[in-house]
């Protein structure tokens, strides 16, 4: 089996540890255990009580009840038995596109998002189809180009909403037109939903509240700054539910019973972590935003309260070159937009702790100004 690279993770895998101000993130300020663990008020006591208890085995192979219940919460028509723990995300994604592709299956992925959304399709041997976002257009794809793209055998439709890397979310009236296409030729849709909007959620649904063979991933990663946890999980009806389960048992066995009981209780004080992102989001977003309309050489569709932006940065260089030679004279980081195959863009993470983000931004912005004088 062939797949090409991950340039994302690549990216990252060599460079994140080398950055002292790392504003290429995508997930919102990660919590410390002490600051995750105050959020009940009992500075964990009470949460390592219940662990003290707790055998080291398996744990429960799909995720505790309670994990269960606290994401079933999280949709309007979701029956728990159909939702299955996976390690992370890309964990619930990569389960999802090996249980449900075949050679030759026709694949139609939002582009560019999340890579394993079309890369593990092609190397499972599918035809995949690009549905192309574009910057004129807030970066929505284009419901006309879908119709093109749609065929009867269209087996499966990939979404990442909100997009990674550009933080624009489709709102529910475009998804609904999704759904209607796919819904004629019997598409299941899956829609990775780790970066969920802070903001504007009444414009929000999650796939799964709008189409029966709609499938959501999704993960404590991002939107729950906890992605030390490896927690996330997939969302479908009982057929898929029970194809899944047969590819998972292959993979994976459990996440851990340190893993669902931590990732339960974030979920149990979901209301205090949106609360605490929600403001953090915010907060930088006007900083950023203050920084663009100030910076002469970097342009951008503002993200939509969703914790990654993509702006475009006017320089003479080869993005990826630009981006090394920033990390190495400045400390900062951020992913240059080839990897996502949009060069002249890159990804900047501005729900980094806000200290991070204004010093990042004012060595950005320093390094930028050796282009006006050449
Ligand atoms: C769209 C998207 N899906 C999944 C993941 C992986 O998330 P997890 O940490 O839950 O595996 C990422 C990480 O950047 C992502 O951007």
């Amino acid at each position: 089996m062939e797949i090409a690279g991950f340039g994302v993770e690549e990216w990252l895998n060599q460079w994140e540890k080398s950055a002292t101000y790392d504003i290429s993130q995508s997930t919102i300020d990660s919590m410390t255990m002490k600051e995750a663990l105050s959020l009940d008020g009992k500075d964990g006591e009470e949460f390592y009580k219940l662990l003290d208890r707790k055998k080291m085995n398996y744990g429960w192979i799909e995720g505790s009840p309670e994990f269960k219940k606290a994401v079933g919460n999280l949709y309007s028509h979701v029956d728990v038995d159909n939702i299955l723990q996976t390690n992370g995300a890309s964990g619930a994604n990569h389960l999802a596109l090996y249980a449900l592709l075949n050679p030759g299956d026709h694949v139609i992925s939002e582009y560019p998002s999340y890579q394993q959304l079309y890369d593990i399709p092609k190397s499972l041997g599918a035809d995949v189809d690009y549905w192309k976002i574009h910057e004129d257009q807030d970066w929505y794809p284009n419901i006309a180009e879908l119709k093109r793209l749609i065929r009867p055998d269209t087996k499966l439709i990939c979404l990442n909403n909100a997009n990674n890397p550009t933080g624009t979310f489709l709102d529910k009236s475009f998804l609904q037109q999704v759904v209607d296409l796919a819904k004629k030729v019997g598409a299941y849709v899956l829609v990775d939903e780790v970066y969920m909007p802070l903001t504007d959620t009444d414009r929000y649904a999650s796939i799964v509240d709008l189409y029966d063979r709609g499938i959501a991933t999704n993960s404590v990663s991002k939107t729950y700054s906890m992605p030390g946890l490896r927690v996330g999980w997939t969302v479908s009806n009982k057929a898929v539910a029970d194809l899944f389960r047969k590819y998972r048992d292959y993979t994976m066995i459990s996440c851990g019973v340190f893993n669902d009981a931590m990732a339960t209780y974030i979920l149990h004080h979901r209301e205090q972590v949106l609360d605490r992102n929600r403001r953090l989001v915010l907060n930088n977003l006007a900083i950023y935003k203050e920084w663009i309309d100030a910076e002469p050489r970097a342009s951008m569709v503002l993200p939509q309260a969703v914790s990654t932006s993509f702006p475009k940065l006017d320089v003479p260089i080869d993005i990826e070159d630009f981006c090394i030679q920033l990390l190495k004279e400045q400390g900062v980081l951020l992913v240059p937009g080839n990897r996502f195959d949009m060069p002249g863009h890159v990804r900047l993470g501005y729900c980094a702790d806000e200290a991070t983000l204004r010093e990042g931004l004012k060595r950005l912005s320093a390094f930028l100004r050796r282009y006006d004088r050449s």
